[in-house]
């Protein structure tokens, strides 16, 4: 999604603003552009694709100045070119303007026919264009810059994220948040903004997060901020927890394998933060309902933070009899959904910036549900709009393919089920403890799970080769056959379906045959021979078949499969999060083979910030 970064200071501004784009790079973008002010003119540089094709055209075309703005667009209005990059700037040899935005200006036809019949000439196809014009019309008529900002604004609906820089003022950068997160930083001789704290602990010691209608006027040094109603308010200032942050790969060739291997660590810590490992008993603040209470509860996501809370909807229902409803985000915000007796919601999200979440958040506010949010990032919106936020410990995630952070939600959400079940005393405290012992043992089987690589290298080169895939599981099992799926479609562009093993007779058999590789999740236990069957009606239409299992699994099913992959043997509750790491590893081997781009697929975006 866009990535927003503004500096001003007494060093060199080009350098400053790439490494904030740098940070930024892992949202997903598909263009990028700079503008900087020099001697009072605003100068930019706009290229489309990744950022080295922005740092090869300054090689030759260098923009100077210690003010600027940068900008990494990801196309909603206009297809990715020059033209449409930002920074948008009114054409011509001297703009008094330019502006970089992230989010959609839901108003923006109107406001450029109006412009367009007072003569003003568009040069992109976007509908940030016209915040630019209108602020010029203003600077015009004799405004201020932050009086022409201001008018502005009242003119712009929809949700985003702006900076300006302005050519009379080289001391000078606005910021403005409405929908879209932002941030700024402060310190003696500088002042800068940022998407996010990645882009601006390149910058700055301190930083603010704006809150939402916040509009933000940045000096060196200095700070003043308005609030929705135009009132001066204050927004604290804190120092960068993230600033050491490393968002460097290490050793590892891709972020995604970094932090598909980052998974034992993480899923540790957040055990760590909500499990006793004396006492054996999840620790948790208290919940903002009554858990003996509650009949229902629902919960909101979108993507794999979706598919984490449809596992974890097995779990609560098994362990608490709750009602535990799951739905995706953006459809509940535009249905009339009945939940009169919906006592609690957990809205799933690890950027907590994913707008579709957020406003599906709201929604249940207004509902008077009392909100609990399962977050990556403690500072994020749906973290501070929430009744209750709870945080995985998964560290920053900087592949847009989502691994760790799934891994950590289901961690925690499984920690919540059995925090729910004592509490309502739905499970024998032996019963709890021997959950619990499963979870403090999941980091070292993940460690085991990760031997798989070569062997799902190795693989992963038949895979690859294929146009279409199918992934089968049951019970929880059943989310992480539509995880698997996402994964593959997200990064190696091949076609997925997760399906529920008993759907496969109601359609999708059909589509099998010696070309179509079947990914089946059968650890022993439970339901394998259930999923057991429905393997062999593939392979009895001839289908080739990736079986993954555990020792007991590959022996019962003896021999059958086309390939196999060994898990170590877990209880129930840590299947689903064990067999995840094999999906991962799939998905990012069969890329590596196919040649996409793994950590920032096409098209896609890390923290999708629009509707
Ligand atoms: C995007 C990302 C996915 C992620 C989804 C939800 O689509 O590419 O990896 O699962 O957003 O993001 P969230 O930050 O709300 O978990």
């Amino acid at each position: 999604m866009c990535g927003i970064v503004g500096y001003l200071g007494g060093e060199s501004v080009t350098p400053k603003l790439l490494e904030g784009l740098r940070r930024l790079e892992y949202r997903g973008y598909d263009s990028a552009g700079l503008a900087t002010l020099e001697d009072g003119v605003i100068a930019r540089r706009r290229t489309e694709g990744k950022l080295e094709n922005l740092i090869t055209r300054l090689r030759s075309e260098p923009l100077g100045g210690v003010a600027g703005i940068g900008h990494t667009r990801w196309a909603t209005h206009g297809r990715p070119s020059e033209e449409n990059a930002h920074p948008h700037a009114p054409a011509g040899a001297t703009p008094e303007v330019a502006v970089v935005h992230n989010g959609i200006i839901e108003n923006y036809k109107e406001l450029r026919t109006e412009l367009a019949a007072a003569g003003t000439k568009f040069s992109s196809e976007t509908d940030t264009e016209v915040i630019v014009f209108l602020v010029q019309r203003e600077l015009q008529r004799g405004a201020t810059p932050l009086e022409a900002v201001q008018q502005t604004l009242t003119r712009l609906e929809g949700a985003f994220a702006l900076a300006f820089l302005f050519a009379a003022d080289e001391n000078l950068l606005i910021a403005a948040r409405r929908g879209s997160p932002l941030a700024v930083g402060v310190d003696t001789e500088s002042a800068s903004i940022g998407s996010d704290v990645l882009a601006l602990a390149s910058m700055t010691q301190k930083i603010a997060y704006l809150e939402e209608g916040d509009l933000a006027i940045l000096r060196r040094g200095e700070f003043v901020c308005y609030g929705a109603n135009g009132e001066s308010v204050t927004r604290e200032l804190k120092s960068v927890s993230q600033s050491n942050v490393q968002i460097g790969k290490g050793e590892y060739r891709h972020f995604m394998r970094k932090e598909i291997f980052e998974q034992p660590t993480a899923v540790g810590e957040t055990l760590h933060s909500f499990l006793d490992p004396a006492r054996l008993v999840a620790t948790f603040p208290d919940l903002p309902t009554n858990a003996k209470d509650l009949r229902r509860m629902l919960s909101v996501a979108c993507g794999t933070a979706f598919y984490a809370a449809a596992t974890a909807r097995y779990w609560i229902e098994a362990m608490t009899g709750i009602v535990s409803d799951v739905e995706i985000a953006s459809e509940l915000r535009y249905r009339k959904a009945a939940l009169d007796d919906c006592g609690l919601a957990l809205c799933v999200s690890q950027s907590g910036e994913t707008m579709d979440t957020l406003e599906a958040s709201r929604l249940l506010a207004q509902r008077g549900i009392p909100r609990v949010a399962i977050v990556n990032n403690a500072d994020s919106t749906l973290a501070r709009e929430s009744d209750l936020s709870l945080l995985t410990r998964a560290g920053p995630e900087i592949g847009v393919a989502s691994t760790k952070a799934f891994t950590t939600q289901l961690t925690l959400l499984a920690c919540l089920a059995l925090t729910l079940a004592e509490k309502r005393q739905t499970l024998e405290t032996e019963t709890l403890r021997r959950y619990a012992e499963s979870l403090m043992e999941l980091p070292s089987r993940l460690f085991e799970a990760l031997e798989l690589d070569k062997k799902i290298a190795q693989l992963a080169h038949d895979i690859a080769e294929a146009q279409h895939a199918l992934y089968l599981g049951r019970g929880t099992l059943f989310p992480i056959a539509l995880e698997g799926a996402l994964k593959l479609k997200e990064i190696s562009y091949i076609h997925a379906e997760g399906y529920a093993g008993g759907e496969m007779k109601h359609g999708p058999l059909a589509l099998v045959d010696e070309e179509m590789p079947v990914v089946v999740l059968a650890p022993s236990g439970g339901l394998f021979a259930k999923i057991a069957s429905n393997a062999e009606e593939v392979l009895a239409r001839g289908g080739r078949m990736l079986l993954i299992s555990d020792a007991e699994g590959l022996a019962a099913f003896g021999g059958k499969a086309t390939w196999t992959l060994e898990l170590p043997k877990v209880p129930e509750l840590t299947q689903p999060i064990l067999y995840a790491l094999p999906m991962q590893l799939l998905a990012y081997h069969a890329a590596l083979v196919r040649g996409t781009d793994v950590d920032q697929p096409r098209n896609l975006a890390k923290s999708v910030t629009v509707e």
